[in-house]
């Protein structure tokens, strides 16, 4: 079995325009191994969102080795990358993005949709069940309240019951409860089924509740800490 889930190799992000180039990741070094709950923290401009965008498939490092589940996604073409991601990986973004015509229980049905996969047909609910949401699968994303939105798209990430789940500043449009609700999901989901979560935050006292910070500064790795639990 492998065991890494994201191996990456002098990784290098540049984002270039006309007038400036931003090196947005200067050729770091990171390993993440199956059924580690990790927290990327780092000022504003770090990298944090470049480096998530990455292991997530959302966009192509500039140079670098990239493992993410034993492929090379700088092999494949966006048709591949985006069957990668549906089926692979789940990703949970700070503004939530769910569907605001769809209620609680399609947002969540919708990745089974995509992935073509309509074995799972009790999946969505059983997920929203685990969330603490199976009394509000028939309400619009308006009709729930921020920290329930943010359950249903963990919920969502998770339909395809994917090998890592990442989140990007999950926490950021949440009060201090909600965000310890979430974060008391994390851990559970990592100690019942071992899943890989890698989470970026600015939320210090969050952050060391991971086994594991990674600090990003200016495109690099400052430090690495392994937490003793
Ligand atoms: N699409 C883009 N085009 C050009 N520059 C970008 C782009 N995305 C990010 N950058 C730049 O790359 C650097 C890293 O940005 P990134 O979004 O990864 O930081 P971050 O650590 O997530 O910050 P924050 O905590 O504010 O979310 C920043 O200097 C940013 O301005
Ligand atoms: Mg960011």
């Amino acid at each position: 079995m492998r065991e890494y889930i994201v191996k990456a190799d002098k990784l290098k992000k540049v984002y270039s325009s006309e007038s400036q180039k931003i090196i947005a990741l200067k050729e770091i070094d990171i390993e993440i191994k199956k059924g580690e709950f990790v927290t990327i923290m780092g000022p504003s401009g770090a990298g944090k969102t470049t480096f998530l965008n990455l292991v997530g498939c959302l966009d192509r490092p500039t140079s670098g080795k990239l493992d993410i589940l034993g492929c090379d996604p700088t092999k494949f073409n966006e048709e591949k990358l985006s069957r990668i991601r549906v089926e692979k990986i789940g990703f949970i973004f700070e503004d939530f993005f769910l569907i605001s015509f769809l209620n609680a229980l399609e947002n969540v049905q919708l990745p089974l949709i995509f992935a073509r996969n309509y074995k799972n047909n009790n999946r969505p609910r059983d997920l929203l069940k685990r969330v603490g949401l199976d009394h509000r699968l028939t309400h619009f994303p308006n009709e729930l309240s921020g920290g329930e939105l943010q359950r249903v798209a963990v919920a969502r990430a998770l339909a395809n019951n994917p090998e890592i789940l990442l989140a990007d500043e999950p926490t950021g449009n949440l009060d201090s409860r909600n965000a310890q609700e979430l974060f008391n999901l994390f851990r559970d989901l990592n100690r019942e089924k071992g899943l890989t979560i890698v989470v970026a935050t600015h939320n210090i006292r969050l952050g060391y509740s991971a086994d594991r910070v990674i600090h990003l500064n200016d495109g690099k790795m400052e430090k690495d800490e392994r937490l003793a639990k």
